[in-house]
């Protein structure tokens, strides 16, 4: 006979499964590869400016900023976060924090063409005359030279656009989008990096990499623990189990 606590149990993880199966593929912000496709994204396009940039800036992960826009995208609303033009109320890091925010069915997300839509609103804007003729702020913002920081975050909002709705937000240290400021200067590639910066990948990459805090990386998981015998620890195997995959996929 099977017992009633084993069938709650598989009751439990088969709701579980059921409440993250659109968030299975939802990624969390400490997926390396997540991670690596939203930066690479960004940078490839920063190389890509017309006219070319002297001093644009690689840019690289921030965890808190990947953290603040994991925040964000989780209250689903498609607008920017408050908090972003309030001194030091995004953080701790920096006083003003940049945002861009993309939407659309999650079946047709990937970073590389959210980061690349948003370029695209190249077509509107003359860096000449630094005139926009419709929407121009998403692409500044990722080609301001001076932002070398940013991260990224997913999330399903049903409540946005229908079923199967994901929102992306990324977050920029420091924030661009000044008024009467040009995003980059304009001249040969890298001709305008810093000192302590080599041209690599036409972007101005800091030399002297400062090394990574290995201590804001989640602790390991367990890995598929099985449940162990007698209705006691069975029980609290079954919960710590369900909530190992609620903290997964949600
Ligand atoms: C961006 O623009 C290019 C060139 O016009 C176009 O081929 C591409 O489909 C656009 N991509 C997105 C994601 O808007």
């Amino acid at each position: 006979m099977v017992s009633k606590k084993k069938w709650s149990c598989w009751w439990i993880i088969n709701i579980s499964l059921q409440v993250s199966q659109s968030a299975l593929n939802i990624p969390l912000i400490t997926d390396p590869r997540f991670i690596d496709n939203c930066v690479k994204a960004h940078n490839k396009v920063r190389a890509m400016v017309s006219p070319t940039a002297a001093n644009m800036k690689t840019m690289s992960w921030d965890h808190e900023l990947a953290t603040l826009a994991k925040s964000w995208a989780m209250e689903c609303k498609f607008r920017h976060n408050s908090c972003l033009a309030l001194s030091y109320k995004c953080g701790t890091k920096y006083q003003f924090v940049g945002e861009n925010i993309w939407l659309g069915p999650l079946r047709k997300f990937t970073a590389d063409s959210a980061v690349v839509a948003w370029y695209n609103e190249t077509v509107f804007y003359d860096y000449y005359t630094h005139k926009c003729s419709k929407v121009c702020g998403h692409y500044t913002q990722v080609v301001w030279a001076n932002t070398n920081k940013v991260g990224c975050a997913l999330a399903m909002c049903p409540n946005l656009a229908g079923e199967g709705a994901a929102i992306f937000v990324c977050d920029y240290g420091p924030p661009g989008n000044y008024l009467r400021t040009f995003p980059y200067i304009n001249g040969k590639t890298c001709s305008l990096c810093d000192k302590d910066e080599t041209c690599v990948k036409k972007l101005c990459q800091r030399s002297a990499k400062p090394a990574e805090t290995s201590n804001s990386r989640p602790s390991s998981r367990p890995q598929g623990s099985r449940p162990a015998k007698g209705s006691a620890s069975q029980q609290k195997a079954c919960s710590v189990l369900a909530l190992y995959l609620l903290s997964i996929f949600l």
